[in-house]
């Protein structure tokens, strides 16, 4: 098993390339299934989790090919319609192929997605929406068994917000010839990538980035080549670091429009932002404010997948933050390893109180989930003296070659 030793307290300068979006390229793979001819996805993160995605489709029939940040699917002989258990634990995400697999071959089994632990995780929303748009679904043991005749034609409301079920739902009726309306979807940007590279397949899908997406009848896809959008969390991730550690480095192709919230957050911590077209500059001097009360919130409010990261900046602020995660009920587990780098943090439920300790110290920590683990890194990256971060597996997930990236802009940090 991989760990990374980090030896804190160098600034941060230079510049990084955001990569392309995880949470978007995982359903715009799965999309490549409403097509037999050729999908070309450039801007393709190199992260554990896309060769996860490839595995899924190779098992399904598919062909696929990786390389340089290209990937290249076709599913022309995707017959297979049952994901084994051991792929369907390693992400999520794997939930996503539940959609297209049903509109393609009417049939589709998956066992309950893994992914990281952050609390229950259920998918009622998906499986009640797909019911209402005409599959019949009967669970075997750990399998869902799920059937489709056609797609009805329906709207469907959903009662939270889910990224995964409106995604889920889009996929399953893209290529329908149903008329289908979503209400109350998600609103995330990543909603909208999938919008355009579904479009661009030929689909006629419009309102994605609102909360009613509407989904016109399209019987055939067509193949597509298409650009991922950056990874806004990974940008937000070094901007922390940046805050933390202080230094000055361009976050190249960042999108600020999708972290105006964020934005606002770290000019808040005291950081320096600038936006451009084609990125933004943070720059610290790591004199951190507290931030009295923040709560997470679904798009476009602060963002939950950033929640850990902030967490960790806050541990040196100068006075009193808390934190409200309203999203999931247990993404505070990291906190016990910041503790033992010195931190000073209580948790109260879904709340944590979180008091200014000026520097950490370096420590052996291990890392339970993908956010969380970049939470200790930032964390160690700041801190005085030698950071251990165990469970490098959950960073590779999400963070394309993260050692050789903070590294780059002056970080002492390596993989062992
Ligand atoms: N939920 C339900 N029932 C459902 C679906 C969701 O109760 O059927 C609950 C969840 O348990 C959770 C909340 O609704 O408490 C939000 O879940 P949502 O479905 O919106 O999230 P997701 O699709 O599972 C995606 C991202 C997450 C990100 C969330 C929220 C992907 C692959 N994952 O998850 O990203 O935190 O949206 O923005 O897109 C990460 O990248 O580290 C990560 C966890």
């Amino acid at each position: 098993m991989c760990r990374f030793e980090i030896n804190g307290g160098k600034h941060l300068c230079g510049e990084i390339r955001t990569q392309g979006s995880k949470n978007s390229v995982l359903p715009i793979m799965a999309a490549t299934l409403l097509t037999d001819k050729e999908c070309i996805i450039h801007n393709c993160p190199d992260i554990s989790d896309v060769a996860s995605a490839l595995e899924i489709l190779d098992g399904l029939g598919c062909r696929t090919q990786y390389a340089n940040g290209t990937a290249v699917i076709c599913a022309a002989d995707a017959d297979n319609c049952k994901i084994p258990r051991v792929l369907m634990k390693k992400m999520r995400s794997s939930v996503m192929f539940l959609g297209p697999m049903l509109a393609r071959k009417k049939e589709a089994a998956i066992c309950r997605p893994g992914g990281c632990r952050l609390g229950e995780r259920p998918i009622d929303i998906h499986i009640d929406s797909f019911k209402k748009l005409g599959a019949e679904i009967y669970e075997d043991g750990e399998f869902i068994n799920c059937r489709i005749d056609k797609v009805l034609s329906n709207d469907i409301t959903l009662l939270y917000p889910s990224v995964g079920a409106t995604e889920n739902i889009m996929l399953l009726c893209a290529a329908g010839n149903a008329e289908v309306k979503i209400i109350n979807s998600a609103r995330e940007p990543e909603i909208v990538d999938l919008q355009n590279f579904l479009n661009k397949m030929g689909a006629d899908i419009r309102g994605a980035g609102t909360d009613t997406i509407r989904i016109c009848p399209r019987c055939k896809l067509c193949g597509c080549e298409y650009r991922v959008m950056p990874d806004r969390i990974v940008a937000a991730t070094y901007g922390c670091a940046v805050a933390m550690c202080g230094g000055n480095v361009f976050l190249k192709e960042a999108e600020a429009e999708h972290l105006r919230v964020f934005v606002a957050v770290l000019r808040r911590l005291g950081c320096d932002v600038t936006t451009y077209d084609d990125g933004m500059r943070v720059s610290s001097d790591k004199k951190i404010l507290c931030i009295p009360s923040l709560k997470t919130l679904p798009y476009p409010g602060f963002p939950t997948d950033i929640q850990p990261v902030l967490t960790s900046v806050l541990t040196v602020a100068n006075g009193c933050s808390k934190i409200n995660e309203t999203i999931f009920d247990s993404r505070f587990g990291f906190t016990d390893e910041l503790m033992r780098m010195g931190a000073d943090i209580q948790k109260d439920g879904c709340s944590v109180l979180i008091k200014g300790v000026g520097s950490l110290n370096g420590a052996e920590v291990a890392a339970a989930d993908l956010r969380g683990g970049a939470a200790l890194v930032s964390a160690g990256l700041a801190a005085e003296g030698r950071t251990i971060v165990k469970g490098v597996e959950y960073l590779d997930r999400g963070y394309e070659n993260i050692e050789a990236v903070l590294s780059g802009v002056g970080a002492d940090i390596r993989r062992i």
